[in-house]
């Protein structure tokens, strides 16, 4: 017996985002559940891995969702029941399950959680990938509350959640983020102390505020590209043993379109390389993967503080392609979800 899931898919880099189908062959594998979802979020990762995917097949776009457990393999019947509420994000590049309306999950790879019991079906489908990023992230910041603290794209999804955690989890006194005219107000809503324009002459400006107001103790760059980057040994505190410039986007710039070429293939590398060298090589790129530490404290951490989920827009199943071009925009503030409820009701 199979069970069929309504996904949002591709085959490969030069093919049309389409809604589709794929099958989940029943009884499940050791190590799987199936979720059947009230919603799932699209993200700027979905792009970057369109972009990387050279090869055809059927691959359903989605990291992070939230819904009803309907089936569980044989050897976690004692972890999981049917019926149980979770939120979920998958890791890998290329994840042995996959979201749709039915996700198959393997909880070796990937994380599932109670959902908070404070967040709608919409914030519970929209936290999962960015408040853990911004949580791995910090884990490896060295913060000084006293000190200012840099968020590179304070409007990112992961900006805002980085904010919150500063000032909640770490008590930094001076979060200082950036982004656009526009997006002042909002960055602050969050809880940044105070803002500043990327959009003409960053590093003139960041030179003048560590010169004025004092170096920061750390850079957390939810933006990618390399003009912050080139100034740090201005505008930083001398590393304490700790890694403080560290990126979740990499050196691609995030006005780059999504697209196959050759910087793509190239940063791919470069991220990876980061990522394991980072600790000499002076930007550390964070993949984030399933954590323990995040699904125990993390959730902990969330039903005990008030953490805001941001939400750009939410979009029924059959315009999940609008959603696609939300994203691809790069103009969303805050998360893109995907809802399955509302077609299924
Ligand atoms: N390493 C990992 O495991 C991991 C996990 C999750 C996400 N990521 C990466 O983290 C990045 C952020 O993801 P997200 O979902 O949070 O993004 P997002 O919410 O889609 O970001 C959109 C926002 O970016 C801001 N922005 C655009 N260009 C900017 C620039 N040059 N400087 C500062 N802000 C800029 C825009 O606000 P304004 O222009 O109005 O300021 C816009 O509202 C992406 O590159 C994503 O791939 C990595």
């Amino acid at each position: 017996m199979n069970i069929v899931s309504r996904t949002i898919g591709f085959e490969s880099s030069s093919s049309p985002v389409l809604l589709g189908e794929k099958d989940i062959s029943l009884p499940l594998a050791d190590d799987y559940v199936v979720v059947e979802l009230d919603a799932m979020s699209l993200n700027p990762v979905d792009m970057k891995i369109k972009s990387m995917r050279l090869f055809s097949g059927n691959y359903a776009a989605g990291r992070d969702f939230t819904g009803t457990i309907t089936h569980v393999a044989a050897n976690l019947q004692e972890k999981y029941n049917v019926g149980d509420k979770v939120s979920g994000c998958l890791h890998s590049m290329f994840p042995k399950g996959f979201v749709g309306s039915y996700t198959l999950v393997n909880v070796q790879a990937d994380s599932l959680v109670p959902v908070p019991s404070q967040f709608s079906s919409i914030e519970a489908a929209a936290f999962p990938l960015v408040f853990l990023t911004a949580w791995e992230m910090l884990e490896d910041a060295f913060i000084d509350p006293k000190k200012p603290v840099l968020v590179l794209g304070g409007a990112t999804a992961v900006g805002t959640m980085t904010i919150q955690l500063l000032k909640l989890k770490y008590n930094a006194e001076h979060v200082v983020a950036t982004c656009s005219p526009r997006s002042s107000d909002y960055v602050k809503s969050f809880g940044a102390d105070e803002t500043i324009d990327y959009t003409s002459d960053l590093q003139g400006k960041l030179r003048h505020y560590a010169s004025s107001q004092g170096k920061f103790c750390s850079i957390l760059d939810a933006v990618g590209g390399r003009e912050v980057a080139c100034i740090a040994g201005h505008i930083l505190h001398g590393s304490d043993g700790k890694f403080n410039f560290l990126s979740v986007a990499g050196d691609g710039s995030k006005s780059e379109k999504y697209a196959l070429n050759l910087g793509t293939v190239t940063g791919g590398f470069t991220m990876l390389g980061r990522s394991m060298l980072g600790r000499f090589w002076g930007v550390r790129y964070k993949l984030v993967r399933a954590n323990n530490s995040w699904m125990d404290e993390g959730s902990k951490f969330l039903r005990d503080t008030t953490i805001k989920v941001p939400i750009d827009s939410v979009y029924p199943y059959e315009d999940a392609l609008k959603a696609w071009d939300k994203v691809e925009s790069m103009r969303a503030r805050g998360k893109v979800v995907v809802e399955f409820k509302a077609v299924d009701e």
